[in-house]
């Protein structure tokens, strides 16, 4: 996770967006956060964070024309400034370095891309200022970030508690394939949440156990992992767009296993057999909507993949 030896020169870190696989949501707990049993599953949907050494601090996004940029944060309001302050804090030293996020994860969509920012960021100044941060304390400091933010630096296929935060690699030797639908329109996440109380007063504390997921995925099978993927805030999100509905129903009837609203939404994710089965469902769903992509998962969490 964490790289070892100091660099004199620019470090690129990348990190994956994610799906949840399984999203149990129990009833909120005393500090209004509702706790997770979750199973996150990174995907080949990557955002690469670019550190330079450099005295004074800035931080720039490179946004491609299909993302667009209403829903990026406004500057020095974004995850990568807090979490370059919060590692700085920790050891000490000023913030400095110019930092530059060329993002491909769609913005603001329920698959974590600024928790993916804020995980390479980490990964990178920790590189670039020669700290040595240990995987705890790295793992500490992006629990604070956010509640995905660990699942960042990990990836693969991991069980999810606590608020999201508290996170357990799990075997998944299976590689499976999916078709992403972003959505124009961004939902927000505490919004899903809270809608979720809403419609579910009585829901028990104790959220639902990813015990079935688990075994599906252990059969490699994506046939057995379909009839078991879970999401307690897909009713909620799709009760506050019910064009997700109406996108999930039309995935399935162009053959994809099942679709799914990626944690509260609102991207829509379909399960396919293959790449090739994926390619051909994607075919399909472009029709309607401008932007599909395909990806596989799963995939590793930050890392670094160059350095000058
Ligand atoms: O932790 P994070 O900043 O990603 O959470 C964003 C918002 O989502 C929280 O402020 C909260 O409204 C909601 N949330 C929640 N329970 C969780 C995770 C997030 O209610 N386990």
């Amino acid at each position: 996770m964490s790289p070892l030896a100091p660099v004199a020169g620019a470090v690129t870190v990348r990190a994956p967006a994610k799906i949840n696989l399984h999203l149990g949501v129990g009833a909120p707990r005393a500090d209004g956060f509702h706790p997770l049993t979750t199973v996150y599953h990174a995907l080949g949907l990557c955002d690469d964070v670019t550190a330079t050494p450099a005295e004074r601090w800035g931080v720039t996004m490179a946004v491609p024309d299909w993302i667009g940029t209403d829903a990026l944060p406004a500057d020095g309001d974004n995850l990568v400034d807090r979490a370059a302050a919060l590692l700085a804090a920790h050891h000490g030293v000023p913030v400095h370095g110019l930092v530059s996020v060329a993002k491909a994860i769609p913005v603001a969509g329920g698959m974590a891309g600024g928790s993916a920012d804020a995980a390479a960021a980490l990964v990178a100044l920790d590189r670039v200022w020669d700290l040595g941060t240990t995987d705890e304390d790295l793992l500490a400091i992006a629990a604070q970030l956010g509640s995905d933010v660990p699942f960042a630096l990990v990836g693969g296929t991991a069980v999810g508690t606590g608020r999201g935060e508290v996170v357990e690699p799990v075997a998944d030797h299976g590689t499976w394939w999916w078709v992403v639908v972003p959505s124009t329109e961004g939902l927000s996440t505490p919004a899903v949440y809270r809608h979720f109380d809403e419609m579910f007063p009585d829901a028990a504390p104790e959220p639902c156990g990813a015990e079935a997921l688990l075994a599906a995925l252990a059969t490699r099978d994506p046939h057995r992992l379909a009839d078991v993927l879970h999401n307690d805030l897909q009713l909620p999100a799709i009760d506050l767009r019910p064009d997700l509905g109406e996108l999930i129903d039309r995935g399935q009837g162009v053959g994809a296993l099942r679709g799914l609203v990626s944690g509260s939404g609102p991207t829509c994710v379909f399960l396919c057999e293959s790449a090739d089965h994926a390619r051909s469902v994607a075919a399909s769903l472009e029709q309607d909507h401008p932007l599909v992509l395909v990806a596989n998962g799963p995939v590793a969490g930050a890392h670094l993949v160059e350095y000058a």
